[in-house]
């Protein structure tokens, strides 16, 4: 809840203020909570419950021309992984939803089961890199699932004999490729991108935590872009990935990527 937030605020305080965006109206208010009760008032932290897409209208809402820094840390979060209610759990059962923000679009179940099996394959093979898209589409289109489990169960049983660790691999990104679509991650990630350059303060920098190549391939494209066009002044040349004791610390850091670039002056 905020672990990054109180990271930057004890680095912009005094003086400084930050904005934090979610979708998710559940854990937000958790959030915010959190970080009250460790002294951070409304001047110093506020939460705006809004899509990263929308950054231009908080941005305006918070009567600010830009940020000096900008920082996005893309996809799930663990409160939302592990809370089998809210239905991302290939461990623990429950509502095949899928939805950061549950007031909004439809959930997993209702999504899967009116989906064309070609579509279904090209979302595959697009949002998770899935080598047996075609196979899985097949057997997944159209269908009823109800729970995160019978889901994954379906997928195991469609899939040839394979090696466990290989199924398994197949069961966490078919779910990631069906959480990228649920949340329209993809083109949310676009227009944030898009709306960027004018939401930094002239040499403002921006940095994206990304978890999977299809994340990566749209930052990484995008900076190059406005590298070129002489929107950013600089980029990073390599990602940054977290080092051993990070990743013992925390595994789900694993697949973490880090690009920044810096607003031109
Ligand atoms: C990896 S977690 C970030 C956790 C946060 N850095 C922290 O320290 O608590 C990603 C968060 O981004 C939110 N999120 C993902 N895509 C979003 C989007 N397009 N717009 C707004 N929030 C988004 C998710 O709801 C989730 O809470």
């Amino acid at each position: 809840h905020g672990g990054h937030a109180q990271e930057i605020l004890q680095r912009v305080l005094p003086g400084g203020r930050l904005l934090g965006l979610d979708v998710d109206p559940l854990e937000l208010p958790r959030t915010k909570e959190r970080l009250r009760s460790l002294g951070y008032g409304p001047e110093q932290f506020s939460v705006w419950r809004s899509n990263f897409a929308g950054l231009p209208q908080v941005l305006a809402r918070a009567d600010l021309a830009g940020a000096d820094v900008i920082l996005a840390d893309l996809g799930v979060s663990s409160m939302q992984l592990d809370n089998p209610a809210r239905g991302f759990s290939i461990k623990q059962d429950g509502p095949l939803d899928m939805r950061m923000n549950p007031a909004r679009g439809q959930g997993a179940a209702a999504w899967l089961q009116k989906i064309e099996p070609a579509k279904l394959a090209r979302l595959f093979q697009e949002n998770a890199d899935e080598p047996r898209a075609e196979l899985l589409a097949t057997a997944l289109a159209g269908k009823v699932f109800l729970t995160t489990l019978s889901l994954a169960s379906a997928i195991r049983a469609a899939l040839p004999r394979l090696p466990n660790e290989e199924t398994e691999l197949s069961v966490r990104r078919v779910f990631q490729a069906l959480r990228i679509a649920v949340n329209e991650e993809f083109s949310a990630l676009e227009t944030f991108l898009r709306h960027l350059p004018s939401c930094l303060n002239p040499g403002g920098r921006v940095a994206i935590l990304t978890f999977h190549s299809g994340e990566d391939r749209r930052v990484k494209k995008s900076f190059a872009a406005r590298l070129e066009a002489q929107l950013f002044s600089e980029i990073a040349r390599e990602v940054i990935r977290p080092g051993a004791a990070e990743r013992n610390a925390n595994p789900r850091s694993i697949s973490a990527k880090l690009r920044w670039a810096r607003r031109a002056a």
